[in-house]
């Protein structure tokens, strides 16, 4: 659901940024591959990397399905990858930097992997900006929840607004940055964030962030105002950069 909302944002997004057939695309956190598959369609070549082999081996089955050939899967971490430095016209990652501990340090693995005028296409969101209107306790809470998690985990949950300032800060020129919001009154997609707590819950719980009745509270809540088309509820703002490595680099 997760790429059926945001993978044609995406595809602007990169169609913006130029990417195109003379270039090699590198996807860190691909997850299930959904941005890597449809850019092997726009791109020479791919190189698709995920800390996970469980979504690798799903995306890679999806890959093959496809009969996709230029694409290489790579199960890695982004902060000890193994690929050649100075290789690739684009990197993309989405939802991804906001789960680390040290984002300004897996920009500089990008930067060392890009060729010299490359550009780091980067997505990630502002978790906090979850809302409903009129509010309700569990969108109310969603924000709080990920706040402390984040807290306690050591990553930042609202990197998405800062993510410009992590690329400077990583030797990169600023091309264009973009943000959008999904907003529902009804349909199928209103429900990723209720969703989303669902499958965070049991990890919540053991991290003591939450206790199971008040994991059942929020979702009771966040369930009642998805099923309801005069509550509105909005999803995660999402920033979108696009970032150059200089050409000359000292
Ligand atoms: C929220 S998912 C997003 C997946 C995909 N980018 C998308 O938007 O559909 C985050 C992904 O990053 C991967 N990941 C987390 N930490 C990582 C790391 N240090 N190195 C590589 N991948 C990582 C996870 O395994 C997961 O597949």
């Amino acid at each position: 659901m997760l790429c059926e909302i945001h993978d044609p944002y995406t595809h602007e997004l990169l169609r913006r940024a130029g990417l195109g057939p003379a270039h090699k695309f590198l996807e860190m956190g691909c997850g299930l591959g959904y941005v890597s598959r449809w850019a092997a369609t726009q791109a020479s070549h791919v190189t698709a990397l995920d800390l996970s082999e469980e979504h690798l081996a799903e995306a890679v089955r999806m890959g093959e399905a496809g009969r996709l050939r230029n694409i290489e899967w790579r199960h890695a971490n982004i902060y000890e990858h193994g690929l050649p430095e100075g290789t690739f016209d684009y990197t993309y990652s989405r939802w991804i930097l906001v789960h680390l501990s040290r984002p300004i340090d897996a920009m500089r693995k990008l930067f060392g992997l890009l060729k010299p005028a490359g550009l780091m296409v980067c997505e990630e969101p502002v978790v906090g900006s979850v809302y409903s209107e009129p509010p309700t306790e569990g969108y109310n809470r969603y924000a709080q929840v990920a706040h402390t998690a984040s807290a306690i985990r050591k990553a930042d949950c609202n990197g998405g607004r800062r993510l410009h300032t992590w690329a400077v800060e990583a030797g990169f020129e600023i091309v264009d940055l973009r943000v959008y919001q999904p907003h529902y009154l009804a349909g199928p997609h209103k429900g990723f964030w209720s969703w989303s707590m669902e499958a965070a819950g049991p990890s919540l719980v053991a991290d003591g962030i939450l206790t199971q009745e008040d994991l059942q509270n929020m979702l009771n809540s966040m369930r009642a105002a998805d099923a309801d088309p005069r509550v509105l509820v909005a999803g995660y703002s999402n920033y979108q950069l696009i970032a150059r490595k200089p050409s000359k680099t000292i």
